[in-house]
């Protein structure tokens, strides 16, 4: 099994060195944005960055910002997710959520700066030296593109919308495409994007993060019934609580492990148009199909 200890200690030190450093007015912000990002996330979405850089032969490290860039995102949309006017959820990454002890107000706007320093740092004259002005942008365009309107955003006013309906699969497919999926699908081709990949090796980037990215919503899903708080470091029980439409509720918890199968084995598919080692993409797929966190 590929081991991702260093990527994930990469990450760790570049997250928290793209956050403003020295004393201003608005430190409150600055420590609410640090105080969910630095406080051991997964952080999925910037190793599938970093890895698919790799899998087009270039070095991890010119991903780096772009992996960040990423995870802010992610960040962003969970203190937003956590809030009393979304699922009201007290616990995030194992302590109180950013709203807890933040206030609304401020947690609210450090999502805002959060996404805002994404783009920052793409865009940033570091991220430059290693990545060409014509690739930077696309990789741009890429996020922003998955993480609004007829993204992560929609797919979370989806998600809402559909509260105490019995929403049909079509949708509940739709909603874990775009809440989830999206950003998923987007830190694998901003890897290959940036690395100079072709359209060809982009696309199949894209089939790979579509698929694990339903499969991550799937297991998140099952993981809200089957798992501990503990274990999770979110309340488990929230979505029954919020009364959600998921793969859960619709199909219960066999039939979506067999999806979750199902998907991995796609996702895995989708990597043969590349010539480089896949092994450590098709690990990763694995894991996530039976993580317990
Ligand atoms: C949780 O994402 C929210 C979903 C989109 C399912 P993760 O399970 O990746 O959360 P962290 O980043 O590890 O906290
Ligand atoms: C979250 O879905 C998707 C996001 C865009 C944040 P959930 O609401 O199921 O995520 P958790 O379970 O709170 O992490
Ligand atoms: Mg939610
Ligand atoms: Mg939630
Ligand atoms: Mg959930």
């Amino acid at each position: 099994m590929s081991d991702f200890k260093t990527y994930q200690n990469m990450i760790e030190t570049a997250l928290e060195n793209y956050l403003p450093k020295g004393e201003y007015t608005e430190q409150t912000l600055i420590d609410s944005m640090k105080y969910s990002l630095m406080c051991g996330g997964k952080r999925v979405r910037p190793l599938l960055t970093l890895l698919f850089c790799e899998l087009c032969n270039k070095d991890a490290k010119i991903a780096l910002h772009y992996a960040c860039a990423v995870e802010m995102i992610h960040t962003y949309s969970l203190i937003h997710d956590d809030l009393p006017c979304m699922d009201d959820d007290d616990f995030r990454r194992g302590k109180p959520s950013n709203h807890k002890v933040y206030g609304e107000d401020i947690a609210t706007l450090s999502g805002d700066a959060m996404q805002s320093l994404a783009f920052e740092i793409m865009l940033s004259d570091e991220a430059a030296e290693k990545v060409s002005a014509q690739n930077a942008c696309k990789a741009a365009f890429t996020l922003a593109k998955y993480c609004g309107t007829l993204g992560m955003v929609g797919g979370q006013v989806i998600d809402i919308e559909h509260e105490s309906k019995n929403a049909p699969i079509e949708i509940l497919r739709e909603m874990d495409e775009k809440k989830t999926g999206a950003l998923i699908k987007a830190a694998c081709e901003m890897g290959c994007i940036v690395a100079g990949a072709s359209d060809e090796q982009i696309a199949a980037a894209r089939e790979y993060g579509g698929c694990i990215g339903i499969a991550f919503q799937i297991m998140d899903d099952i993981l809200d019934v089957t798992a501990t708080t503990q274990a999770l470091g979110k309340p488990v029980g929230s979505d029954k609580d919020n009364d959600k439409s998921t793969y859960v509720s619709l199909l219960g918890i066999e039939k979506c492990r067999e999806l979750v199968d199902e998907l991995t084995k796609e996702a895995i598919d989708a990597l043969d148009v590349f010539d480089a080692d896949t092994t450590a993409l098709v690990d990763l797929a694995y894991s996530l199909a039976k993580r317990e966190n």
